[in-house]
């Protein structure tokens, strides 16, 4: 707590109210306006949450100016460079890093759960080959509540806890049934002698009549790209999870929301995206046209993979990507990659230019994740599922936060009303 107090008084009445500040470990202070309504009688108006804190959380905190990423304190260069994706798992769900036991019991309690039900897989063939795979994702992630029934008391820590595990180890197996239905290959089994990137290449990649040997330049490649897509506060998807979940609903169904979510191009859609937006763009002569289309507000075109509500002066996940990217690109021997040349002199060119410069739009951690995966020989419409198995962490992490808190209550914003007033109904004949 802080004892600054900011001072409101209503002009019509002249009541006057002390609003508290409240002061977080790091990061700016925030107002607490819970009383307003009751002393003064109005309510605070940010359409799209601009300045808007919508919880105390303890997992991550971003500094945008700054470009500054940390989880549970630690910064995301750190665990990028020293750790692996399922360390980071157990530190975004329990708050500390594990001990060499821990780590081993939390894998051997993921891999467990890699399988899923049998009935399940036969929901894939409901869907068209062609449909998007966030389609498949979402609705067989809600679809698994109707799986758990003996483990889904969400106020039960150790159903908390099973589910956690349960959700991290499916979704990669779920995203792979998606990509084999649409090439309408058999489904690959998980394999539990494998780690957790490893299997999901190879359930990926691998076909029944011939034997699959993971490259572990890919699965370490994944892995880092999860570690950097594992959570960030309160983004709209973990948003969505945690106003689905205050309801009270089962969590399988808050975490199709936060799918949902996610897929949208100002969201996790935007890796997606970007790559059709560089084959567009083509070649580097054309990207002044482009640029120019970008800042022509009729035009509905806009940079895919720049700009960020809260990053304004670089986004650290970029950094990091767009280094790999050169590194994984040399490892697999693509060196010639068009479309990272192509990439590479958008940035170039856009950071040079005065709308960009004075908008503080950088590229952000979508910008070069595509062509990473792209590199990876992970299609196209893949990307946001790639996104979403990272991020089931953080939603998941946020959601143990949520239900854990005594406090909870159901997330329900108020409006500002603007359209008609009161008016009596009128007969059919009466209407103009
Ligand atoms: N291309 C062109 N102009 C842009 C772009 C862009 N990518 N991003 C923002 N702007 C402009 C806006 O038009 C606005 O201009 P104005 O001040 O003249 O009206 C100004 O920059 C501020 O942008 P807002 O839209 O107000 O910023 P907001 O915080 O609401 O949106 C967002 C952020 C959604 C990320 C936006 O920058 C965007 O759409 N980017 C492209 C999509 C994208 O890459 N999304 C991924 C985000 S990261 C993630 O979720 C994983």
């Amino acid at each position: 707590m802080n004892s600054r107090t900011f001072e409101l008084t209503n002009p019509a009445t002249g009541v006057k109210s002390a609003l508290p500040v409240r002061s977080g470990s790091i990061g700016p202070d925030v107002l607490d306006i819970a009383g307003i309504a009751r002393d003064h009688n109005v309510f605070t108006f940010d359409p799209a949450f601009g300045v808007t804190a919508s919880c105390e959380s303890k997992i991550t905190y971003i500094d945008g100016d700054e470009g500054v990423l940390l989880y549970r304190g630690y910064p995301v260069e750190q665990l990028a460079t020293k750790s692996s994706f399922m360390e980071v798992a157990y530190l975004l769900l329990y708050g500390e890093l594990p001990s060499t036991t821990e780590l081993q019991t939390f894998n051997s309690n993921i891999t467990r759960h890699t399988m899923i039900n049998e009935s399940l897989l036969r929901f894939f063939n409901g869907f068209h080959h062609n449909a998007h795979p966030m389609a498949m994702v979402s609705a067989v992630v809600a679809s698994m509540s109707a799986f758990y029934h003996d483990s889904m008391d969400i106020h039960n820590p150790r159903h908390r806890e099973i589910f956690s595990h349960r959700i991290i180890a499916k979704l990669p197996t779920i995203a792979a049934a998606a990509h084999k239905h649409s090439l309408g290959q058999p489904f690959v089994y998980p394999r539990n002698d494998l780690d957790y990137c490893s299997n999901m290449l190879s359930m990926f990649f691998a076909v029944p009549c011939e034997p699959y040997r993971v490259d572990p330049v890919a699965a370490q490649a994944l892995d880092l790209l999860f570690i950097l897509h594992a959570d960030h506060e309160q983004n709209a998807s973990t948003s969505t999870v945690r106003l689905a979940a205050s309801t009270g609903t089962n969590p399988y169904a808050a975490i199709s929301a936060g799918v949902s979510a996610l897929w949208g191009p100002a969201h996790g859609g935007a890796n997606e995206a970007v790559l059709a937006m560089l084959e567009q763009i083509g070649s580097v002569d054309n990207i002044p046209k482009y640029l120019a289309m970008a800042k022509d507000k009729s035009s509905h075109f806009k940079l895919m993979g720049f700009g960020h509500r809260v990053y304004k002066n670089f986004d650290p996940r970029a950094k990091i990507i767009r280094e790999m990217c050169h590194k994984v690109l040399a490892k697999l021997g693509r060196t010639d990659n068009p479309l990272f040349e192509l990439a590479l002199r958008l940035e170039e060119i856009a950071l040079k230019d005065e709308y960009f410069v004075s908008r503080k739009l950088y590229p952000n951690v979508d910008f070069y994740s595509g062509i990473i995966y792209s590199a990876l020989n992970i299609p196209r419409s893949m990307f946001t599922v790639m996104f979403a198995i990272a991020r089931t962490v953080g939603w998941v992490s946020h959601w143990l936060e949520l239900i854990g808190d005594p406090g909870m209550r159901i997330s329900r914003p108020r409006q500002l009303y603007t359209g008609a007033a009161r008016r009596d109904y009128s007969e059919m004949a009466q209407r103009r």
